[in-house]
């Protein structure tokens, strides 16, 4: 079997999280909003896995609004906030490198006639504290910008975002799809008003994540999806228990350092002529590679027939460059021989 090195893309659900995850699909099955004692047994499940991932980010229970993954989340958060503007309109600070899910949001939001800036990374794939404070208008309302890039593993400063937000009055919300549980995250002492994570990323279910909301009880976030008053009126829809029973879990059970597979593959790299990208601050687990030539790239696969990302999953069907490595100044001719290849993630 070709070894599967796109943990980036998505992990396998563990044993503990299908485990934890079973009795909810079919013995506990009832809506944890009805009124008798089964769905009570259900509402406390919920509680509980709220309390495991608001935990895990220094967060309150309250604050944690399950979605149906990070992309939901983000688009609740950008829109949420957008939408208390429709009127007058707003401006959004955000870079060029987000996930596509963020950037479509933010392209959908200028058509309505919302100002938008896109924050270009430097050649490392960083995104100036600076350039973000220079990008301020009087009408900014949002930032939003990822804790860790999906494509090239880059960790963005992200408490230094918070801080240029909290001292403008601004909002700051983070994409941490591919940092939560691998980094440490405080939303408090990083000054984080909205956090997205994603279960499919941690060893947990698809289908299934949150946005961390700061002081969700009074906030003005315009929902997305209106319900029956789940999420506190922020995401309508009953609440699926095994995904949340199983987000949690994969919190809890998120695997300990483990640096042989980082090892084998800076074994295995090292035989061929590739710089990696992404600069010095990278998640351990993604290996944004150039390799020297096209020739090399044919040596390096023929001998590693692996599971391994071009540019993004999103962009592995084009033969462009994608929006991230064009925008750290990769050239087509460099990305076509600029792969991701990401190992199964701990902390
Ligand atoms: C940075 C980032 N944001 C958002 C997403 C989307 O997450 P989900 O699949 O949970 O919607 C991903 C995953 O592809 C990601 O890597």
């Amino acid at each position: 079997m070709n070894k599967y090195f796109d943990y980036a893309a998505s992990t396998p659900v563990s044993s503990e999280v299908m485990e934890a995850m079973k009795p909810w699909q079919s013995e506990s099955f009832a809506n944890p909003s009805a009124s008798h004692h089964e769905a009570d047994k259900a509402a406390k499940a919920i509680q509980q896995a709220r309390e495991i991932i608001a935990d895990k980010i220094g967060a309150m229970p309250s604050e944690i609004i399950f979605t149906s993954g990070a992309s939901e989340a983000n688009n609740l958060a950008i829109k949420g906030v957008a939408f208390q503007f429709l009127n007058e309109k707003c401006h959004i600070i955000t870079s060029s490198i987000e996930h596509k899910c963020i950037l479509n949001t933010c392209n959908f939001l200028e058509q309505l006639g919302f100002e938008v800036t896109y924050i270009k990374p430097n050649s490392n794939g960083l995104i100036s504290p600076y350039a973000v404070k220079e990008a301020i208008q009087e009408n900014t309302k949002l930032i939003s910008i990822h804790h860790v890039n999906n494509e090239l593993g880059t960790i963005q400063p992200i408490s230094e975002f918070g801080e240029v937000a909290i001292d403008n009055d601004i909002l700051f919300h983070t994409d941490a799809a591919q940092s939560f549980c691998k980094l440490d995250i405080d939303v408090d002492d990083m000054d984080i008003d909205m956090l997205s994570l994603s279960g499919h990323k941690i060893y947990g279910p698809k289908g299934i994540g949150a946005l961390y909301v700061r002081d969700s009880r009074s906030s003005d976030l315009v929902p997305l999806i209106h319900g029956g008053g789940q999420e506190l009126g922020l995401r309508g829809g009953t609440s699926p228990t095994p995904l949340i029973v199983g987000l949690a879990t994969a919190v809890e059970f998120f695997p300990k350092g483990d640096l042989d597979a980082i090892e084998f593959l800076q074994g295995v790299l090292s035989k061929h002529a590739y710089v990696r990208n992404g600069g010095f601050e990278i998640l351990p687990t993604i290996f944004n590679v150039t390799f020297s030539s096209l020739e090399e790239v044919k040596i390096f696969k023929e001998s590693n027939p692996w599971l391994i990302s071009q540019g993004s999953a999103c962009n592995a069907m084009s033969n462009i460059a994608s929006h991230v490595l064009s925008s750290i100044g990769l050239t087509e001719d460099e990305a076509r021989r600029t792969y991701r290849i990401s190992l199964p993630p701990f902390k």
